[in-house]
Order: structure tokens, then sequence, then C-alpha cells
């Protein structure tokens, strides 16, 4: 049975031994909720793939109380420090060279580890509880939309897990930045995310290199018996069962023509009143941060009203947007696979 917990002290101090003791939680961040557990122990970390369902060759990132812990796990070179201290704690991953304490399973057998100190406040009164690195990858089973709130967590994992840790819905709404900080000269984007590229680069003072992954969903299938070396590299990730379609501007007049079993997703609250049932948004005013926080949710919401196809517009590819973008086209892949195509989603329309 699974139990939701709200966040007071005893039951932090309660949760904390769960953890000490090689058990799971699922705990609250400021991106996604998390399933937690000792990153230290294999055999706690091995829960954690088997509940997800997880294939043991995508590797977890370890989260930490503070950036002075991250010696501990890792190598930490000049260029990591600074973005610490610019972003943390915050919703940015740096994947660095690991250390011995930091077990096989938790890195795919890499020789790096990703690591990030998260902002949301109950995990960071976890973090400080239980004095450990906590392995947490998203609390939803592998490959479909990750949870934004303990009830997500619930509906997917519930029959699972024992405990969920409350921290109301997560603020930034999609996953972590995750920087490869390996060559410090030469930082690569893995994953775009919480944290703006633009943001990054501004701290860095020079562009950053988009990897395999973080460009488009047609690069950088893996092959199932390799580590994954830079993320959501299988290229469906985020999948709902709903269909859906990629437009580069979905106007209103497309949207009215559609069946009732298809449903149009607008970046800004269109000018149409009332608008149709099978109409949502992301954000009033189509502001792209408050958009990125909302998708999730709006994708679950769809998928359970058994829609056939989603028509998702994608926002311009700056701050917020490319992880919006970058999760919509996921969610999609299946979709674009199908067709066989490969090409530029936008020429769906
Ligand atoms: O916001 C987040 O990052 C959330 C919250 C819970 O912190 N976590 C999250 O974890 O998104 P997960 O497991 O869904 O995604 C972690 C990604 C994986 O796709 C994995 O491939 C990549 O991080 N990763 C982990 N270790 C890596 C490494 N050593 N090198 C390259 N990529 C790595
Ligand atoms: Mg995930």
């Amino acid at each position: 049975m699974v139990t939701v917990h709200r966040p007071l002290d005893d039951v932090i101090r309660q949760l904390a031994e769960v953890l000490r003791g090689g058990g799971l939680v699922a705990v609250p961040t400021e991106t996604v909720y998390g399933l937690a557990a000792d990153g230290t122990n294999a055999a706690a970390c091995r829960r954690i793939f088997e509940v997800k369902e997880r294939p043991t060759n995508d590797p977890l990132i370890l989260h930490l109380h503070d950036a002075e812990r991250v010696p501990q796990v890792a190598e930490f070179p000049e260029v990591g420090r600074r973005l610490a201290a610019a972003f943390w704690p915050g919703p940015l991953t740096m994947v660095l060279w690991k250390r011995p304490v930091v077990p096989d399973l938790v890195t795919a057998a890499l020789a790096s580890v990703a690591v990030r100190v998260p902002s949301h406040p109950v995990m960071l009164r976890l973090l400080a509880a239980c004095e450990l690195p906590l392995a947490a990858p998203s609390a939803n089973p592998f490959g479909y939309v990750s949870p934004t709130t303990a009830e997500h967590v619930v509906a997917s994992l519930g029959g699972r897990i024992e405990h969920v840790l409350d921290g109301g819905p997560c603020s930034i709404g999609v996953e972590s930045t995750i920087v490869d900080l390996r060559r410090p000269d030469e930082p690569v984007l893995l994953r775009p995310g919480g944290v703006p590229l633009e943001d990054l680069e501004a701290v860095l003072g020079r562009p950053v290199a988009l990897g395999p992954a973080a460009g488009t969903t047609t690069h950088g299938m893996a092959r199932d018996d390799e580590a994954q070396t830079a993320p959501g590299q299988m290229t469906r990730h985020y999948s709902p069962r709903t269909l859906i379609r990629l437009h580069g501007t979905l106007t209103t007049a497309f949207a009215s023509r559609l069946p009732p079993d298809e449903a149009a997703l607008f970046l800004a609250r269109p000018p149409v009143e009332p608008p149709p049932r099978n109409w949502r948004w992301l954000s009033d005013g189509g502001d792209l941060r408050e958009a990125a926080s909302h998708l999730f949710a709006v994708l679950r919401e769809l998928d359970a009203g058994g829609y056939a196809t989603l028509h998702a517009e994608l926002a311009p590819d700056r701050g917020l947007g490319r992880a919006l973008n970058d999760r919509l086209r996921r969610a999609a892949a299946r979709e674009s696979l199908a067709a066989g195509s490969g090409g530029d989603p936008r020429s769906l329309l």
C-alpha cells in the first residue's frame, strides 16, 4: 500500500531512515518527482530499475545536499564550481568523472556520474536528514510522461512503491538541463531542461556544443546493449498513449475543424470565446517558462481523456522553449517513426 506523506519534520526523519535502510521513496524536486534510493547502495538502486522497468544501461542522477559534497562522489573541475555557484541549488545536472564510491549500477558502468543539487526545500530537508547522495530518476514507468505532482506518482507507480513525499506541484515542471563537463574546456549540452542554454552560455562566456540527443529526436538512437552516454538517447521518451502531431504554428482555423476525438494544444490562450472543449493551452500569455511547467500535467490529462490524436504547437527554440520542444518531439517520436519521416516535424501540417 502506498502512503502519501505530508512533509512534516518527523515524517522526513522517518523517510530518511527508510532510505538509509535501502528502501525507496518518491520525492519532490523543483523539476519533476524522483524515485529515490541510497546512491551508494547498489541493491537499493537495483530496486529503482525494477520498479520503473528501466533498462540498466540508462544511468541515474545523484542528488546532493550541497556543492561541497560533490568531491565525495566525483572530480569537480573549476568550470563545474562556477556553474554550481550560478545555478545550484537548481535544475542543472553536471556529468563529471566519478569516484569509486559510486556503484557501477548508478552509472551504467560509465566512468562518469551525473550530479545535481536540487532546490526544492522538502527535498533539501530530506537530503540533510539522510546524509546520503540520493540516486533518483523521474518517478514514472520507463518511457512515460514524467510526474509533476504526488498524484501523478501514485497514478503510475502507486501499486509498486510504499512512500510518496508530497511537496506540491513542481515549479519548473521539466527535467534538469544536463551538461557534460568531462572535458571542462568543451562543455556539451546533453539534455535541454530547466536552465536555459543561453543562461549556461552567459555564465561560461562561450558557446556550449549540442550533444547527440540534445538537438533533435532523430539523432542518437542508442543500441539497447550500450550504456546511454547521453540522456534520452532512446528517441521515444516521455510518451503518452495518444498520437501526437507537431505543428510549427497551430491556427484556430485548423483547430476549429478537428473532430471531437482530436485535441489541440496551443502555446498561448487562443482568442476564441468560449474555447472548444478539445482545446488546451500551456500559458495564458504564452510565457515559455509557465508553458514548460504545465506540459506534463496537460499531456497526462489529455491522455486520460482518451483522445486519438493531439495536435501540439511547438514553441520558439529559445529559453525554456528548447526543453518544451525537446519533450514534445520525444513524446511525438512514435508518430515520426511510424511515418518513417525522420524529417522536420513541422512539415506534418
Ligand atoms: O530533473 C531531473 O533531472 C530529474 C529529477 C528527479 O532530478 N531526474 C531525471 O532523471 O530526469 P532521469 O533518470 O529521468 O534522467 C537522467 C538522465 C538519463 O537519461 C541518463 O541517460 C542521463 O541522465 N545520465 C545519467 N548519468 C549520466 C552519465 N554519466 N553520462 C551521461 N548521461 C547520464
Ligand atoms: Mg526520466
